[in-house]
């Protein structure tokens, strides 16, 4: 297919896409080594982390979201079916909601812990759920079955974008590769 810089994503989204990509992979990695959390768990050590990252990603999946708004996607190859292009933007979209949802979950059990929840360890950010509140004592077991939802969506999505460039071989992939622009232009 012809590449033109109209059919790739733009710099600053493939930057946001692969910011995201890195930090929760981070994310599950700290998550899966920190200690569980208990009613007397102190908010220290990975578990620090793992709240300092997650509020770096929804303010990150909050800018990205507004940049989006304001630069759509690139048009789809024309060989893709409608199916294909409609499955792939329901992704997208369940991809950005639970991007922000779980981590909101995470947050609103942290401040039913009581937990200071900051950014960059210096800034301090509001409780999303009054200490001791049920609501967000219960966020806490959603926020851990949701997660899970995440990764199974990013595995379908990643499985999607390795369809996409060794079955199908539409150059899907090269839309959001950080070198594309450069190529793309060269062809022109
Ligand atoms: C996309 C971002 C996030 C992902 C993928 C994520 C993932 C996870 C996972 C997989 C667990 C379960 C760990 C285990 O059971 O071994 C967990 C637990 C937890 N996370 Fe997150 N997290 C995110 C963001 C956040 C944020 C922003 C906060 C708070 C500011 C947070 C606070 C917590 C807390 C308090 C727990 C323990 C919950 C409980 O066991 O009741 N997380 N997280
Ligand atoms: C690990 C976490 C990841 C998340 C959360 C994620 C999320 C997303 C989202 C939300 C979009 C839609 C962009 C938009 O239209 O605004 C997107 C696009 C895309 N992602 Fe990912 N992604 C991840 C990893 C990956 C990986 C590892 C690959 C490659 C193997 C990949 C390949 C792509 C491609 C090619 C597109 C553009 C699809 C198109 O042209 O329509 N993503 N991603």
């Amino acid at each position: 297919m012809r590449y033109t810089p109209a059919s790739v994503y733009n710099a600053p989204a493939r930057l946001f896409h692969w910011a995201t990509a890195l930090l929760l992979l981070i994310q599950y990695a700290l998550a899966w080594t920190m200690p569980d959390v208990h009613r007397d768990t102190q908010p220290i050590g990975l578990i620090a982390w793992h709240l300092e990252v997650g509020v770096v990603i929804v303010l990150l999946v909050l800018v990205r979201l507004l940049w989006r708004s304001v630069h759509p996607a690139p048009p789809e190859p024309e060989s893709l079916p409608q199916a294909l292009r409609a499955l792939g933007r329901y992704t997208h979209w369940l991809l950005y909601l639970l991007l922000i949802a779980v981590p909101l979950m995470g947050w609103a059990n942290a401040s039913s812990r009581d937990w200071p929840v900051t950014l960059f360890a210096a800034m301090p950010m509001p409780p999303l759920s009054p200490a001791g509140s049920p609501v967000g004592h219960a966020l806490g077991d959603w926020h851990r079955v949701f997660a899970w939802v995440l990764l199974a969506l990013v595995g379908l999505h990643v499985g999607a974008a390795l369809f996409h460039q060794f079955v199908l071989r539409d150059g899907i992939l090269a839309r959001m590769l950080p070198a594309h622009r450069k190529a793309a232009a060269s062809k022109q």
